[in-house]
C-alpha cells in the first residue's frame, strides 16, 4: 500500500520468490489514500490477505493503527510491514533494518560494525533503520550529518547511543578516520541533485554504501569506485529487507540469488 505506489519493484520481487517455491499467491500494487489506510488495513484479512508491505507516505502513520507494533519498528517509529496473525490481529514490523545489514553482510563479508566509526547522511525513516541496526551492532561512534539539524538530533535523541550531530556544511570533514559512510538521502536519486561530498579525507579502505538503488550506480559510487574504495549499492537493501516479509507471509525463508538481482535490476534499467 502505498500513494503513489506503481514505481514500487515489490511485485516483481516477491512474484519471483512465489514462483520459485511454487506458492500459488500473488502480491499486488493497492493505491490507497492517507485518509483511507485504517480502512484498507482491516479490510486486508476480508480480502484474503496474508498482509501487506507499506510504503510512502503510510509508514509512520500506520504505527497507530495496527493492533500491535514489534520492537524494532517502534523504535525505528515506522512499519513498512504488516503480518495478520492467525488471531486476525494486525501485526507492525519494520524489516529495513534487517535489509540493510543483510546487504552490507553479503556484499562485505568481512565488514563488522565494531571496527570504526560510520558517518550516516540523513536522518528520515530510512537513516533510522540505519542507525538503528548499527547501533545493534556495536558501532563505535556514529557521525550523523543532515542538512536539517534538528532532524539528526531528534534521531540520535530517540535511539540514543554514541551518535554524534554533525552539520551539513561539515560533512566531508566528518569522513574523516571513517571505516563507512552511508548516503541515506535522497539525494543521487533519480530526479534528485546527486550528493555533493568530497571524499579527500575518506580513507581508503572504508566502505561506501548508498542506499539509494535508482539509478543503481549513484555519482557518489562512481566517486568512490574511482578511488579505490569497496562499494555496497542499495539494491541490496530493498532485496533483503522483503526477505522477514515474504517468511512471515507464506512460511519459506526465500534467498537472494543474482538471478533475483538481475531481474529487479533489469526493472530498474527499463524505467
Ligand atoms: N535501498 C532500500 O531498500 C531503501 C529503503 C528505504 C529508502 N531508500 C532510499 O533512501 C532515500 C531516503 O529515503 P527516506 O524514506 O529516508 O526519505 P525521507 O524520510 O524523506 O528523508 C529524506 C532525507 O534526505 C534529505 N534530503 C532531501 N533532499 C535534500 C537536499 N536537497 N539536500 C540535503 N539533504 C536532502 C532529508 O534531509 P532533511 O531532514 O533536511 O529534509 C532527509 O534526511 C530515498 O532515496 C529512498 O529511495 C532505500
Amino acid at each position: 500500500m502505498g500513494w503513489p505506489v506503481e514505481h514500487s519493484r515489490s511485485p516483481l520481487l516477491h512474484g519471483f520468490w512465489l514462483k520459485q517455491h511454487g506458492i500459488e499467491g500473488v502480491y499486488e500494487l493497492l493505491p490507497v489514500r492517507p485518509e483511507g489506510l485504517k480502512v484498507a488495513l482491516r479490510g486486508l484479512a476480508a480480502r484474503g490477505f496474508a498482509g501487506c508491505n507499506l510504503t510512502v507516505p503510510h509508514k509512520q502513520a500506520a504505527l497507530a493503527m495496527v493492533d500491535h507494533v514489534d520492537t524494532t519498528a517502534a523504535r525505528i517509529g515506522a512499519v513498512n510491514t504488516v503480518i495478520i496473525r492467525r488471531d486476525g490481529m494486525l501485526e507492525g514490523r519494520n524489516t529495513d533494518a534487517f535489509g540493510f545489514r543483510e546487504n552490507l553482510r553479503a556484499a562485505q563479508p568481512a565488514w563488522r560494525a565494531s571496527i570504526g566509526p560510520a558517518v550516516v547522511l540523513g536522518a528520515g525513516g530510512a537513516a533510522r533503520a540505519v542507525v538503528a541496526a548499527l547501533l545493534d551492532d556495536d558501532v563505535p561512534e556514529i557521525r550523523l550529518v543532515n542538512r536539517s539539524r534538528d532532524h539528526a538530533s531528534a534521531l540520535a535523541a530517540a535511539l540514543g547511543g554514541p551518535i554524534t550531530v554533525i552539520d551539513w556544511s561539515r560533512r566531508s570533514a566528518a569522513l574523516d578516520g571513517a571505516a563507512l559512510v552511508v548516503n541515506a538521502t535522497s539525494l543521487g536519486m533519480t530526479g534528485q541533485p546527486p550528493l555533493d561530498l568530497a571524499l579527500d579525507a575518506l580513507p581508503k579502505t572504508a566502505i561506501v554504501n548508498d542506499i539509494v538503488y535508482a539509478p543503481l550506480e549513484t555519482p557518489l559510487l562512481s566517486m568512490a569506485r574511482r578511488r579505490g574504495n569497496p562499494v555496497v549499492d542499495g539494491l541490496g537493501m530493498l532485496l533483503h529487507q522483503a526477505r522477514p516479509a515474504f517468511a512471515a507471509w507464506f512460511g519459506v525463508t526465500p534467498e537472494v540469488t543474482p538471478a533475483l538481482r538481475q531481474a529487479v535490476a533489469a526493472s530498474l534499467v527499463a524505467r
